[in-house]
């Protein structure tokens, strides 16, 4: 009899792991041919390759196993069937992890022969009532949350061992503040209204422009021909027109007119940079800008009678 189980066993197993090699082959070929397909795989690529191909053996250990306890159960049940017919008994079959499981963490119900133990006394027109026990998953999850509870306040308000919320805002706002002054006081070049000067340097240029398309075209428009603030291309200025007279204005602002002032935001090399840009702009009239605002600036050494001509005109 043992020796049929055995063959039957064999006999069953034989057929299905002969897969498994095969499987094992293809998924070796995907990994590989995901690895070379790819020129520049980089490493991450190797692991994920790696971590599949992992993934693919324990799955295919765990099928086996799960396969051959599943054999071994059901070789179990044969025997214990042989049995109780050879002693002219009724087999009972042993319960299971899952039921098991299912008893003790699910439903903790109590048998439906067992019934009559947990009845109630009234009877509803006929409908009664059993006293089940409450869900015992439900129940722990409900004793945890008040663990939880107690552990909480204890942490967060008995003890103070936490921050609050508010206290972890202010120290990360802190925190940040001094991280922001700690940055700028490193890096900042400390040009100031006194010190700046023009440069016509392209790359000062094309670092104000980056400044100046980021935080002041909204206002002054892309092209600078002004829009809620002035027209920045023209020859005339409300607060002057010197490099000093820009750079104050982009430093300090206007923030009673509109314009805020951009030191807490800007380096003191952006603000050197954009005034640079700004200065740029002069004279290249873009369609549609705004009509000149203020007194015309002249810088000491050079006048250009026409170009003065030209704007006021418009
Ligand atoms: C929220 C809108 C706004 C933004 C953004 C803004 N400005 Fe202004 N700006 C204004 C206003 C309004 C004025 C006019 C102030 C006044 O009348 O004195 C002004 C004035 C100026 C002036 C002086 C103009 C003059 O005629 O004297 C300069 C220079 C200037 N802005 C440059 C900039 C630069 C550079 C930026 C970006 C870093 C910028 N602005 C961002 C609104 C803005």
């Amino acid at each position: 009899m043992f020796k049929n189980i055995a063959m039957d066993f064999y006999k069953s197993i034989n057929k299905k792991i002969a897969i498994i090699p095969f499987v094992f082959l293809v998924s070796m070929d995907i990994a590989f041919a995901q690895g070379s397909a790819n020129s520049n795989t980089d490493d991450s690529m190797i692991w994920v390759a790696l971590l599949g191909f992992v993934f693919v053996i324990a799955l295919l250990v765990l099928m086996v196993a799960v396969y051959l306890l599943q054999l071994l159960k059901s070789i179990v049940r044969k025997e214990g069937m042989e049995k109780a017919k050879a002693e002219g008994k009724e087999y009972i079959e042993e319960k299971g992890l899952w039921s098991k499981l299912d008893k003790a963490v699910l439903t903790q119900a109590v048998d439906v022969k067992d019934e009559d133990s947990i009845i109630l006394d009234h009877d509803y027109d006929g409908i009664r009532e059993l006293d089940n026990h409450l869900p015992p998953w439900w129940k722990y999850l409900f004793y945890i949350t008040i663990i939880f509870g107690v552990i909480y306040i204890g942490v967060y308000h008995v003890f103070d061992a936490m921050p609050l919320q508010e206290q972890e805002y202010n120290t990360e706002m802190s925190l940040a503040e001094e991280a922001k002054a700690a940055n700028i006081s490193s890096d900042d070049v400390g040009i100031d209204e006194s010190s700046v000067e023009y440069s016509d340097d392209p790359s000062v240029l094309a670092n104000g422009e980056k400044v100046y398309s980021m935080n002041c075209a909204p206002c002054h428009r892309a092209d600078g021909g002004g829009g809620i603030g002035p027209n920045l291309t023209d020859e005339y200025w409300v607060n002057g027109g010197s490099v000093n007279d820009i750079f104050k204005a982009v430093k300090y602002g206007f923030p009673d007119k509109g314009m805020i002032s951009w030191e807490p935001l800007l380096s003191s090399q952006q603000m050197s940079d954009v005034t640079s840009f700004v200065m740029s702009l002069k004279g290249t009239n873009p369609e549609g800008a705004k009509a000149p605002q203020g007194e015309r600036y002249v810088e000491e050494a050079v006048v250009v009678e026409e170009v003065v001509e030209e704007n006021s005109t418009m």
